[in-house]
């Protein structure tokens, strides 16, 4: 039985203690807040933006503790699931893999490309797997994107667009020394998708506003793929509050559209195919994907690579730096007003 703790119950804590609940081969043992009152599972006053995060927790089967170190070095921890506001991952991350823990970190990785390297140097040589949480990999709808993409099944991509917007999240997400802004905190998700389905782009050009974070809040970025598909990426945090959050992607193959958008519940992915030749173009279709959400999916995932000894391997530490890296070369794209090369 692979037993987990959670550091941070805040609004990702409490989506990953819904996530990890029925995972084969798993348990919550310990979870640990800084905040006294989250550590006894009060959860009231916190944000969120999406359904489904746990409302409490049964103290019969799980310890609390107001220390994260207690939880890194018990001998009731095998996996350490870091939900910390992003600035705090660096020291946590180092601890518990120091420790010997297997870890499931929260995205970014850290706050500079220069500290998430300092974590995947380490998690290169630590003792238990390392899983950055980059939850769009794990997603069907996006799973899927990769996988038509990789294999060709609807010709080359032509054109990549993918879009992620909603309004400003509060607390220390408005501080951008802290959250780094929307470009970091949420644009990133999409970068990191890009680099993992079309690879490392040879440059970025990217316009943006500087918002109340004090960092990027709006970004919309080209990923320049040298030869390849033009792909861009809109990230934002400048939406009213009362426009619920989306996030979406349009994607030209040379035979198909694939269209998505999360907003639509009975069908977030449509398939538009062109017609060959004279012929009528065939009628569009939901393509239907299986499986558990993303947080689940990467919960999932890691907990089936520590039963079987398979080293975890759709996300890595050091693409997840690689990842916060292609978004300093951004943030330097919209400061400079040129094109920064990778
Ligand atoms: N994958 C996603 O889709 C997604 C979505 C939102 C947030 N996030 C990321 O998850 C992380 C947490 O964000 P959140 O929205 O849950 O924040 P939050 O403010 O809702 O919760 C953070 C919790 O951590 C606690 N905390 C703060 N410092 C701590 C420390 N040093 N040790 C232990 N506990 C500490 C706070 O008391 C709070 O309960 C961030 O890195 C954020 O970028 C990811």
């Amino acid at each position: 039985m692979i037993k987990v703790g959670i550091i941070g119950l805040g609004m990702m804590g409490q989506m990953h203690l819904t996530g990890w609940a029925g995972i084969r081969g798993t348990r919550l043992s310990m979870v640990a807040d800084t905040d006294p009152k989250r550590a006894a599972g009060d959860f009231s006053g916190s944000w969120s933006n999406m359904e489904g995060g746990a409302k409490s927790i049964d103290f019969s089967k799980v310890i609390g503790t107001g220390d994260p170190m207690e939880l890194i070095h018990s001998d009731e921890v095998d996996l350490v699931d870091i939900c910390v506001p992003t600035p705090f991952h660096l020291d946590l991350a180092l601890a518990a893999i120091k420790a010997g823990k297997h870890v499931l970190c929260e995205k970014p990785l850290a706050r500079t490309a220069a500290d998430a390297r300092r974590i995947a140097r380490a998690a290169d040589k630590g003792a238990g797997f390392f899983q950055p949480a980059m939850c769009l990999r794990f997603w069907p709808e996006w799973a899927w994107l990769k996988k038509v993409v990789e294999k060709g099944t609807h010709g080359k991509v032509i054109a990549a667009e993918f879009k992620r917007v909603g309004a400003f999240p509060p607390g220390w997400f408005l501080n951008g020394k802290l959250s780094g802004g929307a470009i970091l905190d949420l644009h990133l998700h999409d970068t990191d998708f890009i680099h993992h389905v079309f690879g490392m782009p040879n440059g970025v050009s990217s316009g943006g506003w500087t918002g109340p974070s004090g960092c990027i809040d709006h970004v919309n970025t080209r990923y320049i793929y040298e030869g390849g598909p033009v792909v861009t990426a809109e990230g934002s945090w400048a939406s009213a509050e009362t426009k619920p959050f989306s996030m979406s992607y349009i994607v030209h193959f040379e035979h198909a559209t694939a269209d998505y958008d999360a907003s639509r519940s009975d069908a977030p992915l449509m398939l538009y195919r062109k017609a060959k030749g004279n012929r009528k173009p065939p009628e569009p279709k939901a393509v239907k994907c299986a499986g558990p959400d993303g947080y689940k999916g990467e919960m999932t995932y890691l907990a089936k690579c520590i039963r079987t000894g398979e080293t975890p391997s759709v996300v890595s530490a050091t693409e997840a730096a690689d990842s916060i890296r292609i978004v300093e070369a951004e943030v330097k794209s919209v400061e400079t007003g040129r094109i920064v090369r990778l």
